[in-house]
């Protein structure tokens, strides 16, 4: 038996001469496996940083129009429900997410629940995040973990009763969330999935043009039919191939178009929240993905939108 064997087996410590090779060993593998770990982070907050575009996470996390420090938190939300105000989502420790877990972060967008167990609102459309998978997810929190942390308090949002009320999300996640991943469909092509991904998951369209209840669920059968200018909340078009209130006279260059530079058939420029998605988000993706998000509204059953609700 070598020396180092007769150790393990409990004989007597071998001596150091025996023992080099394997320190040598030991010296050279550490960092080489911390290397590679840094290396798969580098790669996965490569990937990250794509996401993170697709998902506009961003926008709603940088106060631009105060000058606020890159996702430090802080841009007023306003909903029909009251005004949010995103959380810092920098890796500071204290003020941000620095020390999240992988688990933590998971957790937070598949199922919308913090670090410290409390229950998130849908004001983050985890409800669409949901659908994203594991390895995204992490690869985004890559990302964001090799952004600068800025040391900044969150500040409180200002809601009306209930819509304020944590103890409330598990009922409504009950009624209101399906949790991901979102499946595959063998049935439609690679490109067709690739957009229903973009579109539900990532892109979170639905969060903006599917009408909602009072409680603020997204109506699973007027999916991306468009919300009325009445309604309270902003006005947003029907995405359903719809040919008089949907999409269904626009070309694929037309929406590549809107998609890439907010520009709409008729000449007009894309305005209100959509300049926004467009400047942050659709104009970043590949032009294959562009093309995968025109295939799966190109594939959805047309709704017509309904018109403005009448006043009482
Ligand atoms: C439409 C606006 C919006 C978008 C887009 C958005 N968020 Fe948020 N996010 C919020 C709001 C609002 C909250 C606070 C919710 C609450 O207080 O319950 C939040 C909370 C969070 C939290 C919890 C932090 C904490 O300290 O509790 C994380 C993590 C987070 N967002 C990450 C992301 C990531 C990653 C993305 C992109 C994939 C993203 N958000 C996109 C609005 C948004
Ligand atoms: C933050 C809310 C928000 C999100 C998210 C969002 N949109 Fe929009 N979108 C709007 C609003 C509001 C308008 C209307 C803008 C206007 O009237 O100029 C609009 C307009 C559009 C139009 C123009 C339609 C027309 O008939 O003029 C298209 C196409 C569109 N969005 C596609 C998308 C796609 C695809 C996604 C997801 C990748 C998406 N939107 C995500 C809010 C949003």
């Amino acid at each position: 038996m070598n020396p180092i064997g007769r150790f393990l087996s409990g004989g007597r410590p071998p001596a150091l001469p025996a023992l080099l090779p394997v320190l040598l060993l030991l010296a050279l593998l550490v960092p080489a496996a911390a290397a590679l770990r840094a290396q798969s982070q580098a790669e996965r907050a490569l990937r990250g940083q794509y996401l993170f575009d697709a998902a506009g996470c961003f926008g709603c996390h940088t106060d631009e129009v105060h000058g606020g420090q890159r996702l430090a938190g802080g841009r007023a939300l306003e909903t029909p429900f009251g005004t949010f105000y995103p959380p810092n989502i920098t890796p500071d420790p204290i003020y941000g997410i620095g020390n999240w877990s992988d688990a933590d972060f998971i957790r937070a967008l598949r199922h919308g629940v913090r670090a410290d167990g409390s229950p998130l609102f849908p004001a983050f459309p985890y409800t669409s995040y949901t659908l994203m998978d594991d390895g995204d997810i992490l690869d985004l929190k890559a990302y964001l973990m090799a952004q600068k942390p800025v040391a900044q308090p969150n500040r409180p949002h200002e809601l009306k009763d209930p819509f304020g009320w944590r103890v409330l999300m598990p009922a409504w996640n009950l009624m209101y969330l399906h949790v991901g991943p979102l499946d595959t469909n063998p049935r439609q092509s690679a490109q067709w999935n690739r957009g229903q991904y973009l579109v539900r998951a990532l892109g979170h369209c639905g969060e903006c043009h599917t009408p909602r209840d009072w409680l603020g669920g997204l109506d699973p059968h007027r999916a991306l039919a468009g919300i009325p200018a009445a309604d309270g909340g902003e006005a947003a078009p029907n995405l359903t191939p719809d040919p008089d209130t949907g999409l269904g006279r626009w070309s694929e260059a037309d929406l590549l178009l809107l998609l890439e530079m907010g520009l709409k058939p008729d000449g007009d420029v894309v305005g209100g929240s959509m300049a926004e998605v467009v400047r942050n988000t659709t104009s970043q993706l590949t032009l294959a993905d562009r093309k995968a998000i025109f295939a799966y509204l190109r594939s959805l059953p047309p709704l017509t939108a309904a018109g403005p609700t009448p006043p009482p």
